[in-house]
């Protein structure tokens, strides 16, 4: 006999029902094609410096091989709260840092710590994959905010107050923003900061690209701003700016408070971040400036170099101020964003992300990475030129 019972079945509906990640999609086709020309992955060609590596391999060496204390090393804290203070003028003390696997796990961390079922989620699109369904996932109703193209995709105080509730608990800041490059400038934040204090929502600022800015001027995080402080939690890591992303680090900055609550939820699901990891992130914060310096200095030459290219496509790229994704407008050709995507890597063998796997914003643009070698992105260019042109014969 056998037997109808389909463990399927019991899985969490809500999890069931979530789409995968958009961007693997593509990647998945593309990892069957021999020689692809990949713009697709948000992750640096830099390998992690020499220094902060050894550190790693130091703290091996003299068996350092424990668990570390849930909220991180304190040494960690104290020089991620120093690094803050001296890169952005943040004020945090190091009981005010929870260490996290990466970027990631704060983000799911701050989602589970303030939602209860029913709650509402601001989720400004397009942006990172992964806030809409770690909302849902909490049991919060994620409400989608359309950044607007000619914005150049930065949020708007009006438009944040028009998507503001009785039910609103969280509101999402993704700036610098993974797909699009935008960023907010200090007097943007400020009139978004209005409207935020006049409601009982709590902020999740993603600045895990606050690094990597291209204005000229420092990242600002709406965190400093009057009133701002007591209701965001600060989400970054080691990842994007010190070219960490195996390492799997990142942290929540926070008052007090917040950090005990989710130190909490990360202390049952995770205990602590690897600790190896810990020991090399001291040193990337205690001597890790240069480098940044050095690998945001490349990436803005990439920068300018893909942006004059996508134009040269006849491809309308505004220019992106922050993180290393450049977010091209492929209306003209007529084509999806994913028929785009999907002839481009079947033709011409460059892979590039459709910018609807950020939200249905994204639809009529693509994502494309420079945390690419010149060369490479000068061959994608290349491919992308063809393309186009073969379109318009
Ligand atoms: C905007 C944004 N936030 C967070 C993350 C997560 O980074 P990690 O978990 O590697 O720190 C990413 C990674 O691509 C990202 O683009």
């Amino acid at each position: 006999m056998t037997s109808s019972f389909d463990p399927e079945k019991l899985l969490n509906k809500t999890l069931v029902s979530l789409p995968p990640s958009g961007i693997r999609k593509l990647f998945d086709i593309a990892s069957t094609m021999d020689n692809v020309i990949s713009l697709g992955i948000g992750e640096p060609d830099f390998i992690t410096p020499w220094h902060i590596r050894n550190a790693g391999i130091r703290s091996l060496e003299k068996g350092r091989t424990q668990y570390t204390s849930n909220s991180g090393l304190g040494e960690l804290r104290s020089q991620t709260a120093k690094y803050l203070k001296r890169r952005f003028g943040m004020d945090y003390n190091a009981d005010e840092i929870l260490i996290t696997v990466g970027g990631s796990e704060a983000i799911d961390l701050t989602m589970r710590a303030f939602i209860s079922p029913g709650d509402e989620v601001i989720v400004p699109q397009p942006s990172f994959v992964c806030y809409g369904p770690l909302a849902e996932l909490a049991g919060a109703v994620p409400v989608y905010l359309e950044l607007k193209t000619e914005n150049d995709f930065r949020l708007t105080a009006a438009q944040l107050r028009e998507k503001i509730t009785s039910k609103t608990k969280l509101i999402v800041l993704p700036f610098p923003n993974n797909p699009t490059g935008s960023v907010l400038e200090a007097d943007e934040l400020k009139e978004i900061a209005d409207v935020i204090r006049r409601t009982d929502a709590a902020v999740l600022s993603d600045e895990i690209y606050a690094e990597l800015t291209y204005t000229g001027k420092r990242h600002v995080s709406v965190s400093s701003l009057p009133g701002m402080r007591e209701r965001t939690v600060v989400v970054s890591g080691f990842s994007k700016a010190f070219a960490m992303t195996g390492w799997r680090l990142g942290y929540a900055a926070a008052p007090a408070n917040i950090i005990k609550a989710l130190t909490k939820l990360h202390q049952y699901a995770i205990m602590c971040a690897p600790s190896a990891s810990q020991y090399a992130a001291i040193e990337a914060l205690s001597e890790g400036d240069g480098d940044i310096e050095e690998m945001k200095r490349e990436y803005d030459h990439r920068r300018r170099l893909i942006v004059d290219g996508f134009n040269s496509a006849g491809l309308t790229c505004f220019e992106p101020k922050g993180a290393f994704y450049c977010f091209p407008c492929i209306k003209s050709t007529g084509l999806s964003s994913d028929e785009f995507c999907r002839r481009l890597l079947e033709e011409q063998k460059v892979a590039l992300v459709p910018g609807n796997a950020f939200g249905s914003s994204g639809e009529g643009f693509v994502r494309a990475s420079y945390a690419y070698s010149i060369e490479h992105i000068k061959s994608a260019i290349a491919g992308i030129i063809r393309f186009v042109g073969s379109l318009r014969k």
